[in-house]
């Protein structure tokens, strides 16, 4: 939580309850500086910062997309192909009046409507006919387009007991992930967020990728501003308003990815150790954040 006496979230210099601290009299007065941040933010770089009707609707896509992707998690079992898992997907999208984002989206196009990313691919893996099997990771990612708004979030399944390395870039990715979440607020540089996941990944003797990093979303897929999961000098501040994911990829061994040079989409680990991810899509709030997307981890068996 940003206290009365801290600075105020907008830059001006002053103490937040002297400058942008919500009260009905200084509303007024104050609109004129969040408007100029605004601009700013837009114009150099190309955030957007949502009013009240976006977020009310990238909520709901937000929460129908975690809808989706418990339920194809709760799929996900030992001889189930991701081609399986996708279809289901892809159903669950048609029937709530949704589009499945990632469905050629990109170039080449994406040709799934999930990603499905199994023991050392790192993101962007393509469903196909191979079955899920004992011992496997495998992280879902589902985007989805709810009356023209982006909710995006993914979550890792373990398929029966797994050995130790894949264990721990499980959890690790996911402690890496509600770490970085606990600290946001509005007055905090972007780069924070790396500085938190570095620390963790690195007392865990895991590595953090740098070749992908998590977006501004909610009315486009991926907006601006970029958020580096890795230690970075980014010294933009987040600000009420700004819809975004974290979605650290974590790797037992070296952070270099590989992109599958004939799908094009693929992205493994160089030396093919094990890689998790989870992601949520979070909004900063005037005096802290909420997670848009309310998977939570634990399903009931
Ligand atoms: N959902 C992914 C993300 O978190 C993006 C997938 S792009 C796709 O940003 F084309 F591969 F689907
Ligand atoms: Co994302
Ligand atoms: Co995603």
């Amino acid at each position: 939580m940003t206290g009365r006496n801290d600075p105020c979230w907008c830059g001006s210099g002053q103490k937040w309850k002297k400058c942008h601290f919500p009260q009905e009299d200084t509303h007024l007065l104050k609109e004129n500086s969040f408007t100029k941040l605004k601009d700013e933010y837009s114009h150099k770089h190309e955030i957007l910062i949502k009013d009240e009707k976006q977020i009310e609707g990238i909520r709901a896509s937000c929460q129908l997309a975690s809808r989706i992707l418990d339920a194809t998690c709760q799929m996900a079992k030992e001889g189930v192909t991701t081609q399986e898992l996708n279809d289901f997907a892809h159903k669950l999208h048609l029937e709530a009046g949704a589009i499945p984002a990632p469905l050629h989206y990109g170039q080449p196009p994406f040709p799934k409507s999930i990603c499905t990313s199994v023991n050392e691919v790192i993101c962007h893996g393509i469903p196909d006919q191979t079955p899920l099997r004992k011992g496997d990771i495998v992280n879902i990612d589902v985007t989805c387009i709810l009356n023209g708004y982006y909710g995006d979030c993914s979550r890792m399944v373990t398929i029966g007991e797994v050995n130790p390395e894949r264990q721990l870039v499980v959890d690790v990715a996911y402690e890496c992930l509600m770490r970085s979440i606990a600290i946001l607020k509005p007055g905090i540089p972007i780069s924070s967020v790396g500085s938190v996941i570095e620390e963790y990944a690195h007392s865990k003797k895991c590595s953090v990728v740098n070749q992908f990093v998590g977006h501004g979303v909610g009315v486009n897929f991926h907006e601006g501003p970029q958020i580096p999961h890795h230690r970075n000098k980014n010294q933009i501040l987040f600000v009420p308003g700004m819809t975004f994911t974290i979605e650290p990829m974590i790797n037992a061994g070296v952070r270099e990815a590989v992109i599958d040079q004939k799908d094009q989409w693929t992205a493994r680990t160089k030396d093919g150790k094990p890689s998790a991810q989870w992601e949520h899509t979070i909004l900063i709030t005037e005096n802290g954040h909420e997670i848009l997307t309310s998977w939570v981890r634990n399903l009931p068996k």
